[in-house]
C-alpha cells in the first residue's frame, strides 16, 4: 500500500477559510476515493462484459448505470482536489501504484459468481469511503458532504447486488467468505 502522503502534496492555494495542512490531508484523502472509485467503474465494466449464463441480461443491464454513477463520482472527486488547490491524478499507472487492493480476479464467470465476488468489492470501498467521511469531519464539511452523498449511492448500489445473495431468511450465500474468489464460490 503506497497511498498518497499529506507531506507529498504541495499547493499554493486552497478555498478561503482552510489551512493548508488541513488542504493537504483532504487532497490525500480524495485522492485515495479517486482511486478506488476509479477502479471500482472499471472492474463494474469488467463484470457487464465477462458475465455469462441464465442471468447474462440482468446483471449485464444492472451494472451499466451503476457505472455511469460511480463515473460521476471520480469526477466530483477529482474536480474538489483541484478546487481545494491540488492536482489529480488520474492515470491508470499511478492508479496501480498508489492502489491498496488488488486487481478483481474473475474472467468470464456466472452472474451469480460475479454477484458474490462485487460483494466483496462493493464492501471494501465502502469501508474506505466511510472511513473517509469519519477522517473529513475536522477539516472540511464540504467535501465531507460530498463523501456522504457517495456513499448513501454506493450502499444502495450493494444492496443491489446483495439483494441476489440473500436468501428468504436475510442471511447472504456470501457470508464470512474471505477473498473474490471465495465469495464467488460461496455465492455459486
Ligand atoms: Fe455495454
Amino acid at each position: 500500500m503506497t497511498s498518497m502522503k499529506p507531506d507529498d502534496i504541495s499547493i499554493s492555494y486552497t478555498v478561503p477559510g482552510m489551512k493548508p495542512d488541513e488542504a493537504t490531508t483532504v487532497i490525500a484523502i480524495l485522492q485515495d476515493r479517486l482511486n478506488a472509485l476509479n477502479d471500482l467503474a472499471l472492474t463494474l465494466k469488467h463484470v457487464h462484459w465477462n458475465v455469462v449464463g441464465p442471468n447474462f441480461i440482468a446483471v449485464h443491464t444492472m451494472l451499466d448505470p451503476q457505472v455511469d454513477a460511480v463515473r460521476l463520482m471520480v469526477d466530483d472527486a477529482a474536480e474538489r482536489i483541484a478546487t481545494l488547490g491540488g492536482s489529480p491524478s488520474g492515470t491508470p499507472g499511478a492508479l496501480v501504484a498508489h492502489r491498496g487492493w488488488d486487481d478483481y480476479s474473475i474472467g468470464r464467470a456466472d452472474a451469480i459468481a460475479h454477484l458474490g465476488a462485487l460483494d466483496l468489492v462493493y464492501s471494501g470501498v465502502i469501508t474506505d469511503q466511510r472511513a473517509a467521511i469519519a477522517s473529513t469531519e475536522d477539516a472540511d464539511q464540504v467535501t465531507q458532504d460530498m463523501l456522504i452523498a457517495q456513499a448513501g449511492q454506493l450502499e444502495q448500489f450493494h444492496w443491489f447486488i446483495r439483494a441476489h445473495l440473500e436468501n428468504a431468511d436475510g442471511t447472504l450465500s456470501t457470508a464470512g467468505a474471505v477473498g473474490e474468489a471465495a465469495a464467488a464460490r460461496s455465492a455459486g
